[in-house]
Order: structure tokens, then C-alpha cells, then sequence
């Protein structure tokens, strides 16, 4: 994409933000203690770090790597999400290793360095999860507070359903009831339709059997084809900044301190034999001055799914073996540290299209690009109000399946989906730049119940040194022939009568993608990922004998200590990760919350 998009990025990046109560540096922090302090400000260290502040009695300091993201133009206007990562300023440019089930490519794996953390830089799409998924979470933990019916209350906490930006009449894409009104973050439906939304809806009617419409797949029931909402309040990007922080920014109990990397805890002491872990080391960059920092009563680890599992390694907690050939001395030995990684593959399949009207041509057209923006920057309306895609939908593999018989369903139960499918009005392949010319429009099949497993692993005792970080995708029959299946099912969908006319035919590979064998190339050789790796500091019961932290989120064999992110869910969701890593955040801080008093 787009160059027109990084003169954007370039230009405002330089308008300097008018900041509250924030100190751009550890050096500037005049106070070093405090009750608790939030590592990372993502999507749930700013629930943490905004739901304890609410009280005023406690302190809180929200420690973040990246940079303030206030009065960049770009991490505002929606549709520009995709040009947000990788490699920009606002990423930490995490490669991948070799993947062997890829075909040994890499792939880079963005992740948000930024105040908010990957929910400043991602695609925004939101909903909840399964019910299997918290309910299996709540089984497998021992701790029925995580099952679906207890996680509804955080729902309400959380979502705050808005009009979408076109304020077009939304009956009949939603379920009023599934949604809440009353939380922090704003969702809507989209405000920029486009010609594929009514072809899909179609298809829903005429191939029911298979791709059934789902009439709200936020609320729980997944499966089927829905309409996708989003982080989005009138026509601009809601991250946990703007509606956790943000509000949160004047209270005098709540530091932030931005362009401060943890570079390691430090044992403060022993608590009923266990090693307290209440000090964290702070710096800028590498070689820059390092600062002390104190927590009274807890330390909370919001680093992300990459950030949380190479702290607690730096730390000396992990796996000895992988801790000694780091040069990292071992305090507590946790193999599970950095394991159980699991993920959502996904692969851009693109058609061209009788459609002189894909939003292609905003990418290449500068004077489209200058009409659409000015129009969003004046009325907050318009193309660039959009996401990827307004269409989503969750399915499963037939019963008969013969994979089956040889891997048992790794679904989170009978009503939680196998694979995704996303329809959007335009090339969108993460790994293959949009042609110059042509239009397009693409369905991006994903692996939702994957039976890989991968890992996060540091090489160095230096916490700016790059990790060994292996998904692992596409090692397992079940996960291949899933893919398969999936682009198979794309194809399916797309010969509905509903696209007669519309679709002229398959673009770039797939055009030469046709038996069951040239697919599982195809799909080696272009897939990716949709950014949602979760499980590298698993929960698990209290006396399991794997797991990184109990069902309260403490960290096991510590004192101290708590995770609360994305790397704490055993198995990734049903759902796009924010919306789920948001509810485990708010149920976090009042865990937290409860310790208190
Ligand atoms: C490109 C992209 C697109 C995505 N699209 C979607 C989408 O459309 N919908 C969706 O639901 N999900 C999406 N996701 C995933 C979703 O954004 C993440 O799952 C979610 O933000 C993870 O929340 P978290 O709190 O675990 O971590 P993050 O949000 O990643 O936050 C971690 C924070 O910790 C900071 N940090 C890390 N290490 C340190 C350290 N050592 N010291 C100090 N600070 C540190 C980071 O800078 C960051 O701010 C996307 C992700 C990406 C990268
Ligand atoms: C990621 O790459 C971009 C572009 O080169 C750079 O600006 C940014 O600082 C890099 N991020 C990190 C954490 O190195
Ligand atoms: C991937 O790399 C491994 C190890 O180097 C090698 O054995 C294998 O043949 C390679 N696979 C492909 C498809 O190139
Ligand atoms: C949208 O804008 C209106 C008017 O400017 C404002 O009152 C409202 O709070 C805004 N809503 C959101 C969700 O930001
Ligand atoms: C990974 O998770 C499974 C349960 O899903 C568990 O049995 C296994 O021990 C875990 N592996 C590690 C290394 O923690
Ligand atoms: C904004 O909306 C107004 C009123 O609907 C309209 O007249 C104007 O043309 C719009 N501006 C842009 C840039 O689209
Ligand atoms: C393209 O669409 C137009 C109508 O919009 C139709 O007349 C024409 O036949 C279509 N072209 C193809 C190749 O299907």
C-alpha cells in the first residue's frame, strides 16, 4: 500500500501532543514507589491501570515502551489501520523463524509499541468470543468466575454500542440485546457499506445449508455469517486509550510514564518462602539510565503476549535449560514460560471483480485519498470511516470430516467454529502488495481451533536483543487440512448466484490452486497471520502441573505478581483477541481489586 497513507504518518508524527498528567521519560518520574504498577499500557494495562485508579486511595504508575499516541492524525482515521504496521515507528517488529509448515518463510509479527498498545495500530474488529471459550476456560482453570455467564458483567463494563458513522438504520444487523450501552469503549456498525455486503447477505439466503446468517455473532453464538463491529465511535478509532485513559488522564493517583522499557524484575524480598517480585528495572533505550521501581502491593505484567513472556524470562523466571543458554540465572523454574503459543493463520484470497468501485483505488489515487480524508477530517463520514471488512463469519468442518478420525475436535465445544471467513472490498493480502491496477475483492479464511502449538523464547540477558519467536503454524494434519477446507468453502461461496457478473474469476495464485494438494501449497506459501497469538503465560488450575499463573492471575511459585493480557489464555478465542483480552482485563483489575482490601 500507499504511499500517500505514510506522508500522513510521517507528517502528523510530528505535530507534538499536548499530554495530562504524563512523563515522557523514567528520568522525569519524581516518585519511585507506588501501591501498584502496570507494565504495559495495551488493551488490558489500561483497564488495569484505569479501573485501580478509580479508586482514590490507591496509586498507580502505568509503565509503557512505546510513544504518546495522542495528535497522530493516522491512529485515528480507521480505514488507515492497515497501514499502522509493520515496520513503522509505532511497532516493535517482531520476525518470525523460519516457519516450517510455511514453506520456511518468515513473516513479520507487528505488535503495538505505543501508548495503547496493539489496539492503537490494530484492524478494530470486536466481539466476544464463544461461549465454549469461557466456559472451557472456566473448566479447564477450576474457577467457574470465568465461564460466559460471570464474564457478562465485564461485557457491560466494556462495550458501548454507538451509532456507526453513516448513521444508517442498523435493524436487522444486529441483536439490540446482545450489546451493552453503559461500558468504556465504543463499537459500532460500519459506516462505509460497500457493493460486496449485500452479495454476501444474499448468499447467506441462497446457500443456508452451509453459510447460514448469523444475526449477532457478538453475543456468544459464533457460527454463521454476521455483520462485523467495531472499535469505532463517531467515525474514529477507539483504542483502550481513548476509552479507558483518556478519562482516567487527569486523577492525581495515576502516573503514566511513556518511552519506559522493563527491562527486568527483581526479587525485593521472600513471602511464605516465595520469591516477592516487586521491583522493576526502567529505561529508554539501551545504554540509557536505568530507574528502580516499587510496588507496594502488586506488580502487574500487561506486556502483551510477547512483551509479558520475555519479562518474566529476563527475570530468571522460565525454563532453566532455556534461562542458562540466555545467560539468564534461573530463580524460578516454569517451563511452561513462553510454550503453549497458539494463534489464528490466515490466508488473503483475492478475486478480480467487474467493479470499477473497490476500494482499491483509494490506495492509488491520490485525489480519491485527499477527497476521502478531507471528507472524514470535516464531517467523520465516508470510506475512511471503515474497517477491512463489514462482513465476517465463523463455520465449522462437517461432522464426517475425515480428519476426524485421526485428530479429535480441538473446537472450544459443538457451537464454536473451526475456521473464519472475512470479506473485504479490496486486495488485502498482508504478504502480496496490491497490484497496480485491477480491482479486487477478497475473502481471508482463517484457522480458528488450531492444534500447533508454538513459542516465544529470549537468546540474550540483553532485554533489547531480538527473541526466537516460532508460531509454529501449519505443523499439524488437523491445521492443514483446515486451510484447506477453508479456501475450498471461499470458493463454494463465491460460485452463489448472488456473484454472477460481479466476480471475473481468482487473482494471483489461486487461480492455479485447484486440487486438494495444490491448496495446501497455496496455502503454505502465502499465509500469515491475523495477529492473535495468545497462551505464552497460560492459566491453568491451581494445582495443574503446567501453567504460568493461577485462575486469580497470580504468577505461580511467586509472590507479588499478577499477568493480566493476552498471553494468559490457554487457548486463543473464537474472536478477534481485543474484545476477549478487554473482558479477562476487567475481571483482572477487580481480582486485583479484591486482594486490596
Ligand atoms: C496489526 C494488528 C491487527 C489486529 N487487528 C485486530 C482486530 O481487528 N481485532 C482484534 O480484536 N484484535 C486485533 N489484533 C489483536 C489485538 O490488538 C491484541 O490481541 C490485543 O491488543 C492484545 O492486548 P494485550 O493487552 O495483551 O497486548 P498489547 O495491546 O499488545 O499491549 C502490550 C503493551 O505492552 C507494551 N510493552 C511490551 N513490552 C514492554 C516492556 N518490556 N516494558 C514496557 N512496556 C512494554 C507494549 O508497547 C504495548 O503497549 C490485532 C493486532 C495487530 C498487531
Ligand atoms: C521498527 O521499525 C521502524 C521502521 O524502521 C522504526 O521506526 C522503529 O523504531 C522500529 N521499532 C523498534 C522497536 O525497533
Ligand atoms: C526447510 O528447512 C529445513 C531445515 O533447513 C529443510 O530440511 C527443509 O527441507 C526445508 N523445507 C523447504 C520446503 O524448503
Ligand atoms: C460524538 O460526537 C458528539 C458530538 O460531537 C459527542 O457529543 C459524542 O460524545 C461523541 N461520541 C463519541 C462516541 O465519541
Ligand atoms: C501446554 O498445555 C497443555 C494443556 O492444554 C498441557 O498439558 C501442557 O503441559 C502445556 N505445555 C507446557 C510446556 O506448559
Ligand atoms: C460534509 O457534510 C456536509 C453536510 O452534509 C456537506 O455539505 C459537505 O459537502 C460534506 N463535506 C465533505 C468534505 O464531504
Ligand atoms: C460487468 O457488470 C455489468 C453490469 O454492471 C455487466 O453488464 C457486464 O456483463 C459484467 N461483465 C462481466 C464480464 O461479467
Amino acid at each position: 500500500m500507499i504511499t500517500s497513507t505514510l506522508q500522513w504518518v510521517v507528517a502528523s508524527a510530528l505535530v507534538l501532543p499536548a499530554l495530562g498528567k504524563i512523563y515522557n521519560n523514567p528520568t522525569e518520574l519524581t516518585k519511585t514507589t507506588y501501591d501498584y504498577i502496570v507494565v504495559g499500557a495495551g488493551a488490558a494495562g489500561a483497564v488495569v491501570a484505569a479501573r485501580l485508579s478509580e479508586d482514590k486511595k490507591i496509586s498507580v504508575l502505568l509503565v509503557e515502551a512505546g510513544i504518546s499516541d495522542q495528535g497522530i492524525v493516522p491512529l485515528t482515521v480507521p480505514f488507515l489501520g492497515p497501514s499502522l504496521s509493520p515496520g513503522t515507528p509505532f511497532d516493535w517488529n517482531f520476525t518470525t523463524t523460519n516457519q516450517a509448515g510455511y514453506l520456511n518463510r518468515t513473516i513479520p509479527y507487528p505488535r503495538g509499541k505505543i501508548l495503547g498498545g496493539s489496539t492503537s495500530i490494530n484492524f478494530m474488529a470486536y466481539m466476544h468470543g464463544s461461549i465454549g471459550d469461557f466456559d472451557r476456560y472456566a473448566s479447564v482453570t477450576g474457577d467457574s468466575g470465568w465461564n460466559w455467564n460471570n464474564m457478562q458483567k465485564y461485557i457491560k463494563k466494556n462495550e458501548k454500542l454507538v451509532p456507526p458513522a453513516d448513521h444508517h438504520d442498523t435493524t436487522g444487523e444486529l441483536i439490540p440485546s446482545l450489546h451493552s450501552t453503559t461500558g468504556a469503549l465504543s463499537v459500532s456498525l460500519s459506516g462505509s457499506p460497500s457493493p460486496l455486503d449485500a452479495r454476501v447477505i444474499a448468499t447467506t439466503k441462497e446457500l443456508s445449508n452451509e453459510f447460514p446468517f448469523n444475526p449477532d455473532g457478538v453475543g456468544g453464538n459464533v457460527l454463521g455469517i454476521g455483520y462485523n463491529f467495531a472499535t469505532i465511535g463517531n467515525g474514529t478509532r477507539c483504542s483502550s486509550v481513548t476509552g479507558y485513559l483518556t478519562p482516567a488522564f487527569g486523577r492525581s493517583n495515576l502516573d503514566i510514564v511513556l518511552n519506559a522499557q522493563a527491562t527486568k524484575l527483581l526479587v525485593t524480598g521472600k513471602v511464605k518462602g516465595l520469591p516477592s517480585f516487586k521491583s522493576v528495572l526502567v529505561t529508554e533505550k539501551e545504554g540509557a539510565p536505568v530507574r528502580t521501581l516499587t510496588a507496594k502491593n502488586e506488580m502487574v505484567l500487561s506486556a502483551g503476549v510477547f512483551g509479558t513472556a520475555m519479562l518474566l524470562q529476563h527475570s530468571g523466571i522460565g525454563d532453566r535449560d532455556e534461562l542458562r543458554a540466555a545467560g539468564v540465572a534461573t530463580v524460578v523454574h516454569n517451563p511452561s514460560v513462553g510454550k503453549n503459543m497458539s494463534d489464528h493463520a490466515l490466508l488473503a484470497n483475492m478475486w478480480s471483480v467487474n467493479n470499477s468501485n473497490s476500494f482499491d483505488a483509494i490506495f492509488r489515487n491520490p485525489n480519491l485519498f485527499n477527497a476521502d480524508m478531507n471528507q472524514w477530517a470535516t464531517n467523520k463520514t465516508g470510506p475512511m470511516t471503515g474497517t477491512v471488512a463489514n462482513n465476517i463469519g465463523w463455520f465449522r468442518l462437517p461432522k464426517t470430516a475425515s480428519i476426524f478420525k485421526k485428530t479429535p475436535d480441538p473446537a472450544a465445544g459443538p457451537k464454536s467454529s473451526h475456521y473464519e471467513m472475512i470479506f473485504s472490498n479490496l486486495w488485502v493480502d498482508p504478504i502480496i502488495p496490491a497490484p497496480a491496477t485491477g480491482n479486487f475483492m477478497s475473502i481471508t479464511t482463517a484457522l480458528i481451533s488450531p492444534t500447533s502449538r508454538g513459542s516465544i523464547k529470549i537468546m540474550s540477558s540483553n532485554a533489547f536483543a531480538k527473541p526466537l519467536l516460532n508460531p509454529n503454524f501449519m505443523t499439524t494434519d488437523f491445521d492443514i487440512f483446515t486451510m484447506v477446507e477453508a479456501v475450498k468453502a471461499a470458493k463454494r461461496f463465491l460460485a452463489a448466484k448472488a456473484w454472477k457478473g460481479y466476480v471475473l474469476g481468482p487473482a494471483g495464485d489461486l487461480k492455479t490452486a485447484n486440487t486438494d494438494d495444490e491448496i495446501a501449497t497455496y496455502v503454505r506459501g502465502h499465509a500469515a497471520t491475523v495477529w492473535h497469538a495468545a497462551g505464552t503465560a497460560m492459566m491453568s488450575a491451581k494445582n495443574a502441573n503446567y501453567g504460568v499463573v493461577d485462575p486469580d492471575l497470580k504468577v505461580k511459585g511467586v509472590d507479588g505478581l499478577r499477568i493480566v493480557d493476552g498471553s494468559i489464555l490457554p487457548f486463543v478465542p473464537n474472536a478477534h483477541t481485543q474484545g476477549p483480552i478487554y473482558l479477562i482485563a476487567e475481571r483482572g483489575a477487580d481480582l486485583i481489586k479484591q486482594d486490596c482490601h
